[in-house]
């Protein structure tokens, strides 16, 4: 096992930035930038031994700094939507920047994924990796009391890439880390016939915003039930309320996870490679995206135009909206209080 270091530019402003190469004893070999602590790239043998890359990404900083559509990165503070860009937390009520349509999404103009991290290399008995660790100030993108983040990524021989995320603050503030990680197990064309299964028996069901109307709905009978895999393109154009609005899946699962155990959360299969994914985690909730909003526009790593449902997400965290959503399990942190959350993607192949 083993990490590289090596320079991926620096930002505008001359801070420097790296890029960490990681790399198992099973031929898997991941690539991270402490800009935004963006996964680069994800290589993985497929059921022939075949390596290929199996994230949506750029060749190099600019470009992720420029246009990127969250690819890979760490997103906070708070991952996904805040309704019209404000919240209140014990009686006070904070403003944040609407960077989609009336809602404030993914931390804001400048969120977790946006801002570069120090980050420090290390090898242990389970593995290799990096810890990252940002401290967002007070008031940054509109949200009280400065934050101390960590968030570690491990690689082990197991084909685990590990994510371990903490963080502390010095007044009353709300938190919620995931990772934006788009895949394509396939390597290249579309995502339609990857098989999913989601360990989830409701969703959050969303407005025409795609902010949580506070219900939870069962899966059963709708397009939305992932309880036994399912190709995600095998009801994505059903006539359903739900996929309409958010113009196919882009929608918060329901784990069966209140207590923070690490459970399987997802398992998505691609049937011409072999390849799997495996998402465990430690979090109630796991959005779902079908890259819907890739439209054809962006071109990436080695020339790669990544068009509609090229890629998917499935981003684990606390429901969207949460600060604003009292029968919601709480984002709330306090100071004293730690936040933590484990996320695995687990790389394997099937015949
Ligand atoms: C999340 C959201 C989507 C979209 C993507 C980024 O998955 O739920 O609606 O904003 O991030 O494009």
């Amino acid at each position: 096992m083993e990490i590289k270091k090596e320079s991926f530019g620096q930002t505008a402003d001359g801070t420097p930035v790296h890029l960490y190469t990681l790399t198992n004893d099973r031929g898997l070999e991941v690539k991270i930038t402490n800009y935004g602590g963006i996964i680069v790239s994800v290589i993985t043998p497929d059921r022939a031994g075949k390596p290929g890359d199996v994230t949506l990404g750029f060749d190099t900083l600019a470009e992720y700094v420029e246009k990127s559509p969250y690819f890979g990165c760490i997103t906070g503070r708070f991952a996904n939507r805040i309704a019209q860009g404000k919240f209140t937390l014990n009686g006070v009520e904070y403003t944040l920047p609407q960077n989609n349509g009336p809602n404030s999404l993914h931390g804001g103009l400048k969120g977790f994924d946006k801002v570069v991290w120090s980050a420090q290399e290390f090898e242990n008995d389970r593995g290799v990796g990096l810890t990252l660790t940002y401290l967002s100030p007070d008031g940054e993108e509109g949200y009280p009391g400065n934050l101390s983040v960590t968030v570690v990524y491990t690689l082990t021989n197991d084909n685990e890439l590990k994510l371990d995320y903490a963080a502390t603050t010095d007044q009353p503030t709300v938190v919620n880390l995931t990772n934006h990680a788009y895949f394509n197990l396939a390597g290249t064309g579309d995502i339609l016939g990857h098989e999913l299964l989601l360990k989830a028996d409701k969703i959050t069901p969303i407005d025409d915003t795609l902010i949580p109307t506070g219900d939870l709905r069962s899966v059963a009978g709708t397009p939305l039930d992932f309880r036994q895999p399912t190709a995600v393109g095998a009801r994505i154009e059903q006539d359903d309320e739900q996929l309409r609005l958010a113009g196919g899946y882009d929608h918060n699962f329901v784990l069966d996870n209140l207590d923070g155990k690490l459970v399987l959360a997802a398992r998505v299969k691609e049937p011409t490679t072999g390849r799997v994914l495996e998402v465990y985690t430690t979090e109630p909730g796991i959005q779902f995206y079908s890259g819907n909003f890739l439209d054809g526009t962006i071109t990436g790593k080695g020339g790669t135009v990544f068009h509609k449902r090229t890629g998917f997400c499935l981003e684990t965290q606390h429901y969207p909206d949460s600060p604003n959503q009292p029968s919601f399990p709480s984002t709330a942190l306090n100071p004293g209080e730690k936040y933590s959350q484990t996320t695995i993607f687990k790389f394997s192949t099937v015949l």
